[in-house]
Protein backbone atom coordinates (compact mmCIF):
# COMPACT_ATOMS: atom_id res chain seq x y z
CA UNK A 1 0.00 0.00 0.00
CA UNK A 2 2.93 2.56 0.87
CA UNK A 3 3.68 1.95 -3.19
CA UNK A 4 0.10 2.71 -3.51
CA UNK A 5 0.53 5.80 -1.28
CA UNK A 6 3.67 7.59 -2.90
CA UNK A 7 2.71 7.29 -6.45
CA UNK A 8 -0.50 8.99 -6.10
CA UNK A 9 1.22 12.46 -3.71
CA UNK A 10 3.68 12.46 -6.88
CA UNK A 11 0.74 12.30 -9.49
CA UNK A 12 -0.86 15.12 -7.10
CA UNK A 13 1.44 17.26 -4.99
CA UNK A 14 -1.51 19.17 -3.91
CA UNK A 15 -2.56 16.92 -1.30
CA UNK A 16 -0.91 14.74 1.23
CA UNK A 17 -2.77 11.78 -0.24
CA UNK A 18 -5.25 11.00 -2.55
CA UNK A 19 -6.60 7.78 -4.04
CA UNK A 20 -6.80 6.67 -7.31
CA UNK A 21 -9.67 6.52 -7.80
CA UNK A 22 -10.40 10.13 -7.54
CA UNK A 23 -7.35 11.02 -10.08
CA UNK A 24 -10.09 12.26 -12.80
CA UNK A 25 -12.14 14.33 -10.88
CA UNK A 26 -9.93 15.37 -8.23
CA UNK A 27 -11.86 18.79 -7.42
CA UNK A 28 -15.45 19.75 -8.83
CA UNK A 29 -16.08 22.61 -11.07
CA UNK A 30 -17.04 25.41 -9.08
CA UNK A 31 -21.01 25.58 -9.95
CA UNK A 32 -23.25 28.86 -10.19
CA UNK A 33 -25.17 29.99 -6.86
CA UNK A 34 -28.55 28.69 -8.39
CA UNK A 35 -27.21 24.91 -8.85
CA UNK A 36 -25.38 25.32 -5.51
CA UNK A 37 -29.08 25.91 -3.82
CA UNK A 38 -30.23 22.89 -5.83
CA UNK A 39 -27.37 20.66 -4.64
CA UNK A 40 -28.33 22.04 -0.87
CA UNK A 41 -31.39 20.90 -1.27
CA UNK A 42 -31.37 17.94 -2.87
CA UNK A 43 -28.67 16.89 0.36
CA UNK A 44 -31.26 18.30 2.39
CA UNK A 45 -33.88 15.13 0.82
CA UNK A 46 -30.91 12.17 1.28
CA UNK A 47 -30.06 14.04 4.91
CA UNK A 48 -34.04 13.35 5.63
CA UNK A 49 -34.06 9.68 4.24
CA UNK A 50 -30.32 8.52 5.41
CA UNK A 51 -30.13 9.96 8.60
CA UNK A 52 -33.02 11.95 10.29
CA UNK A 53 -35.18 8.93 10.94
CA UNK A 54 -31.79 7.34 12.38
CA UNK A 55 -30.61 10.26 14.79
CA UNK A 56 -34.49 10.98 15.70
CA UNK A 57 -34.93 7.54 17.20
CA UNK A 58 -31.45 7.28 19.04
CA UNK A 59 -31.77 8.34 22.51
CA UNK A 60 -29.93 11.39 24.12
CA UNK A 61 -29.23 12.56 20.11
CA UNK A 62 -29.05 16.18 21.57
CA UNK A 63 -25.85 15.14 23.59
CA UNK A 64 -24.50 12.95 21.10
CA UNK A 65 -21.46 13.20 18.89
CA UNK A 66 -21.31 12.76 15.01
CA UNK A 67 -18.54 11.86 12.96
CA UNK A 68 -18.53 11.93 8.96
CA UNK A 69 -15.83 10.52 7.04
CA UNK A 70 -15.29 11.85 3.83
CA UNK A 71 -17.49 15.06 4.24
CA UNK A 72 -16.48 16.48 0.65
CA UNK A 73 -18.26 19.92 0.97
CA UNK A 74 -19.94 19.14 4.71
CA UNK A 75 -23.47 20.14 2.60
CA UNK A 76 -24.68 16.58 5.03
CA UNK A 77 -22.80 18.45 7.88
CA UNK A 78 -24.92 21.73 7.55
CA UNK A 79 -28.21 19.27 8.47
CA UNK A 80 -26.96 16.93 10.76
CA UNK A 81 -25.07 19.79 12.91
CA UNK A 82 -28.65 20.86 13.87
CA UNK A 83 -29.81 18.02 15.93
CA UNK A 84 -26.33 16.67 17.70
CA UNK A 85 -24.20 18.40 20.40
CA UNK A 86 -20.71 18.19 18.12
CA UNK A 87 -20.47 17.23 14.29
CA UNK A 88 -16.87 16.50 12.96
CA UNK A 89 -16.41 16.16 9.06
CA UNK A 90 -13.22 14.28 7.83
CA UNK A 91 -11.72 14.61 4.42
CA UNK A 92 -8.46 13.81 2.79
CA UNK A 93 -8.79 16.92 -0.29
CA UNK A 94 -7.97 20.41 1.23
CA UNK A 95 -10.61 21.62 -0.95
CA UNK A 96 -13.75 19.56 0.12
CA UNK A 97 -12.15 21.02 3.81
CA UNK A 98 -12.05 24.77 2.69
CA UNK A 99 -15.42 24.31 1.20
CA UNK A 100 -16.59 22.57 4.49
CA UNK A 101 -15.24 25.28 6.75
CA UNK A 102 -17.03 28.13 4.85
CA UNK A 103 -20.67 26.55 5.05
CA UNK A 104 -19.87 25.75 8.41
CA UNK A 105 -18.36 28.47 9.61
CA UNK A 106 -21.53 29.80 11.41
CA UNK A 107 -21.91 26.83 13.03
CA UNK A 108 -20.50 26.10 16.83
CA UNK A 109 -20.70 23.12 17.04
CA UNK A 110 -18.69 22.03 13.95
CA UNK A 111 -15.03 21.11 13.03
CA UNK A 112 -13.83 19.94 9.74
CA UNK A 113 -10.55 18.24 9.82
CA UNK A 114 -8.02 17.42 6.96
CA UNK A 115 -6.35 13.48 7.71
CA UNK A 116 -4.62 11.42 6.37
CA UNK A 117 -7.08 9.01 4.45
CA UNK A 118 -5.85 6.47 6.13
CA UNK A 119 -6.80 6.80 10.06
CA UNK A 120 -9.06 8.47 12.31
CA UNK A 121 -5.61 9.38 14.68
CA UNK A 122 -7.37 13.16 15.44
CA UNK A 123 -10.59 11.38 17.19
CA UNK A 124 -10.73 10.20 21.07
CA UNK A 125 -11.44 6.64 21.53
CA UNK A 126 -14.67 5.74 22.07
CA UNK A 127 -16.29 9.34 21.84
CA UNK A 128 -18.99 8.75 18.66
CA UNK A 129 -22.20 8.11 19.13
CA UNK A 130 -22.57 8.27 15.32
CA UNK A 131 -20.11 7.38 12.30
CA UNK A 132 -21.54 8.11 9.03
CA UNK A 133 -20.10 7.69 5.40
CA UNK A 134 -21.78 7.87 2.14
CA UNK A 135 -20.28 7.60 -1.11
CA UNK A 136 -16.69 7.36 0.31
CA UNK A 137 -15.81 4.24 0.99
CA UNK A 138 -16.79 3.00 -2.69
CA UNK A 139 -13.85 5.00 -3.68
CA UNK A 140 -11.41 4.19 -1.76
CA UNK A 141 -8.98 1.66 -4.03
CA UNK A 142 -7.83 -1.53 -1.71
CA UNK A 143 -8.91 -3.61 0.96
CA UNK A 144 -6.19 -2.75 3.59
CA UNK A 145 -7.70 0.99 3.41
CA UNK A 146 -10.84 -0.18 4.29
CA UNK A 147 -10.28 -2.74 6.89
CA UNK A 148 -7.92 -0.21 8.19
CA UNK A 149 -10.81 2.53 8.76
CA UNK A 150 -13.17 -0.27 10.31
CA UNK A 151 -10.74 -0.84 12.80
CA UNK A 152 -10.19 2.67 13.16
CA UNK A 153 -13.94 2.95 13.82
CA UNK A 154 -14.14 0.53 16.16
CA UNK A 155 -11.65 2.26 18.09
CA UNK A 156 -13.55 5.45 17.95
CA UNK A 157 -17.39 4.53 18.40
CA UNK A 158 -18.72 5.21 21.80
CA UNK A 159 -20.02 2.23 23.50
CA UNK A 160 -23.55 2.93 23.17
CA UNK A 161 -22.68 4.03 19.59
CA UNK A 162 -23.47 3.10 15.64
CA UNK A 163 -21.71 3.34 12.47
CA UNK A 164 -23.86 3.22 9.14
CA UNK A 165 -20.73 3.21 6.37
CA UNK A 166 -21.65 3.26 2.32
CA UNK A 167 -20.14 0.01 0.69
CA UNK A 168 -19.23 -0.69 -3.01
CA UNK A 169 -20.93 -4.53 -4.05
CA UNK A 170 -18.99 -6.11 -6.56
CA UNK A 171 -21.18 -5.21 -9.64
CA UNK A 172 -19.91 -2.28 -10.85
CA UNK A 173 -16.46 -2.19 -12.88
CA UNK A 174 -16.47 -2.80 -16.17
CA UNK A 175 -15.96 -6.12 -17.29
CA UNK A 176 -18.81 -9.13 -18.06
CA UNK A 177 -20.24 -9.96 -14.58
CA UNK A 178 -23.43 -11.03 -12.92
CA UNK A 179 -25.28 -8.51 -11.52
CA UNK A 180 -28.66 -9.25 -9.63
CA UNK A 181 -31.38 -7.35 -10.52
CA UNK A 182 -35.11 -7.45 -8.09
CA UNK A 183 -37.74 -7.61 -10.36
CA UNK A 184 -40.09 -4.96 -8.51
CA UNK A 185 -37.99 -2.21 -10.16
CA UNK A 186 -37.71 -3.11 -13.58
CA UNK A 187 -40.99 -1.24 -14.37
CA UNK A 188 -40.55 0.33 -17.99
CA UNK A 189 -39.97 4.07 -17.41
CA UNK A 190 -41.25 5.82 -20.79
CA UNK A 191 -39.18 8.99 -20.23
CA UNK A 192 -35.91 7.26 -19.30
CA UNK A 193 -36.13 4.07 -20.79
CA UNK A 194 -35.18 3.51 -25.12
CA UNK A 195 -37.49 2.40 -27.37
CA UNK A 196 -36.44 -1.48 -27.13
CA UNK A 197 -35.20 -1.33 -23.22
CA UNK A 198 -38.97 -0.42 -22.20
CA UNK A 199 -40.38 -3.08 -24.36
CA UNK A 200 -37.99 -5.64 -23.25
CA UNK A 201 -38.90 -4.52 -19.46
CA UNK A 202 -42.57 -4.91 -20.77
CA UNK A 203 -42.22 -8.69 -21.74
CA UNK A 204 -39.72 -9.47 -19.46
CA UNK A 205 -42.72 -8.81 -16.62
CA UNK A 206 -45.40 -10.18 -18.18
CA UNK A 207 -43.78 -13.32 -18.74
CA UNK A 208 -42.35 -13.22 -15.34
CA UNK A 209 -45.88 -13.17 -13.65
CA UNK A 210 -46.02 -16.12 -12.04
CA UNK A 211 -42.96 -15.19 -9.76
CA UNK A 212 -43.09 -12.86 -6.94
CA UNK A 213 -42.21 -9.09 -7.48
CA UNK A 214 -39.21 -9.38 -4.91
CA UNK A 215 -37.75 -12.39 -6.68
CA UNK A 216 -33.97 -11.33 -7.62
CA UNK A 217 -32.77 -12.59 -11.14
CA UNK A 218 -29.42 -12.29 -12.48
CA UNK A 219 -28.00 -10.60 -15.55
CA UNK A 220 -25.16 -10.24 -17.66
CA UNK A 221 -23.32 -7.19 -17.78
CA UNK A 222 -20.50 -5.67 -19.58
CA UNK A 223 -20.02 -1.47 -19.13
CA UNK A 224 -19.63 -0.09 -15.88
CA UNK A 225 -21.69 1.87 -13.79
CA UNK A 226 -21.29 6.02 -14.41
CA UNK A 227 -19.80 7.73 -11.45
CA UNK A 228 -19.72 11.10 -11.69
CA UNK A 229 -17.15 11.77 -8.91
CA UNK A 230 -14.38 9.06 -10.34
CA UNK A 231 -14.41 5.77 -10.68
CA UNK A 232 -15.25 2.70 -8.04
CA UNK A 233 -12.51 1.65 -6.18
CA UNK A 234 -12.03 -1.71 -4.06
CA UNK A 235 -15.06 -4.45 -3.36
CA UNK A 236 -14.43 -6.50 -0.46
CA UNK A 237 -16.75 -8.89 0.50
CA UNK A 238 -18.97 -7.83 3.77
CA UNK A 239 -18.16 -11.02 5.21
CA UNK A 240 -14.63 -10.48 5.74
CA UNK A 241 -15.50 -6.98 7.27
CA UNK A 242 -17.95 -8.62 9.73
CA UNK A 243 -15.45 -11.20 10.59
CA UNK A 244 -13.17 -8.76 11.44
CA UNK A 245 -15.89 -6.36 13.79
CA UNK A 246 -16.92 -9.74 15.31
CA UNK A 247 -13.64 -10.50 16.20
CA UNK A 248 -13.45 -7.07 18.34
CA UNK A 249 -16.18 -8.29 19.95
CA UNK A 250 -18.70 -5.96 18.22
CA UNK A 251 -21.88 -6.12 16.12
CA UNK A 252 -22.24 -5.67 12.48
CA UNK A 253 -24.82 -6.57 9.97
CA UNK A 254 -25.11 -5.92 5.58
CA UNK A 255 -27.98 -4.18 3.87
CA UNK A 256 -28.89 -3.18 0.53
CA UNK A 257 -28.46 0.35 -0.05
CA UNK A 258 -31.30 1.48 -2.06
CA UNK A 259 -31.36 4.86 -2.41
CA UNK A 260 -29.76 7.38 -4.32
CA UNK A 261 -27.81 6.39 -7.84
CA UNK A 262 -29.72 3.54 -10.07
CA UNK A 263 -26.82 1.71 -9.74
CA UNK A 264 -27.58 1.15 -5.93
CA UNK A 265 -31.62 1.30 -6.55
CA UNK A 266 -32.10 -1.56 -9.13
CA UNK A 267 -29.15 -3.99 -7.82
CA UNK A 268 -27.85 -5.29 -4.62
CA UNK A 269 -24.50 -3.30 -5.59
CA UNK A 270 -24.21 -1.07 -2.83
CA UNK A 271 -24.41 -2.14 0.79
CA UNK A 272 -24.88 -0.10 4.52
CA UNK A 273 -22.32 -1.85 6.69
CA UNK A 274 -24.07 -1.07 10.09
CA UNK A 275 -21.39 -1.25 13.27
CA UNK A 276 -22.72 -1.57 16.71
CA UNK A 277 -21.04 -2.29 20.29
CA UNK A 278 -23.41 -4.05 21.64
CA UNK A 279 -26.62 -5.64 19.10
CA UNK A 280 -29.14 -3.85 21.01
CA UNK A 281 -27.55 -0.21 20.52
CA UNK A 282 -28.55 -0.51 16.74
CA UNK A 283 -32.02 1.42 16.49
CA UNK A 284 -34.60 0.05 13.61
CA UNK A 285 -34.36 3.32 12.12
CA UNK A 286 -30.62 2.89 11.05
CA UNK A 287 -31.68 0.66 8.37
CA UNK A 288 -33.17 2.90 6.02
CA UNK A 289 -31.81 3.96 2.81
C1 LIG B 1 -18.09 11.41 -3.66
S1 LIG B 1 -17.52 12.46 -2.41
C2 LIG B 1 -18.87 12.36 -1.24
C3 LIG B 1 -18.86 13.49 -0.26
C4 LIG B 1 -20.02 13.44 0.76
N1 LIG B 1 -19.96 12.25 1.57
C5 LIG B 1 -21.34 13.53 0.03
O1 LIG B 1 -22.01 12.48 -0.12
O2 LIG B 1 -21.71 14.63 -0.40
C6 LIG B 1 -16.30 11.44 -1.59
C7 LIG B 1 -15.48 12.22 -0.57
O3 LIG B 1 -14.66 11.28 0.14
C8 LIG B 1 -13.34 11.82 0.29
N2 LIG B 1 -12.46 10.67 0.47
C9 LIG B 1 -12.10 9.75 -0.46
N3 LIG B 1 -11.28 8.84 0.10
C10 LIG B 1 -11.15 9.19 1.41
C11 LIG B 1 -10.42 8.64 2.51
N4 LIG B 1 -9.68 7.57 2.37
N5 LIG B 1 -10.51 9.25 3.71
C12 LIG B 1 -11.25 10.37 3.86
N6 LIG B 1 -11.94 10.95 2.86
C13 LIG B 1 -11.90 10.36 1.65
C14 LIG B 1 -13.13 12.61 -0.99
O4 LIG B 1 -12.13 13.57 -0.85
C15 LIG B 1 -14.51 13.21 -1.22
O5 LIG B 1 -14.68 14.46 -0.64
Amino acid sequence: MQEHINKDVEDHPVDPYLYSCFKEKLTLPPLPAEEEQKLLKQIEKNFRVLLLPWILTTTNYEDANFLEIGCGDGKYGYYISEYIKHYIGIDIRKVSIQSAQDLLRDRSNCSVLLNDGLSLEKIKDKSQQFIFSYQTFIHMPDESIILGYIKEILRVLAEDGVAKIQLLGPFHKKGYRIEWIKLGTLFPNNEADSKVKWLVKKVFLKILRFVPMDFIFPIFRKNAHHNPWGSFGAFIHPSKIIELVNENDSYAEVLPSFYGSSAGANTYGIYWLIIAKKEAARPFFVTLG
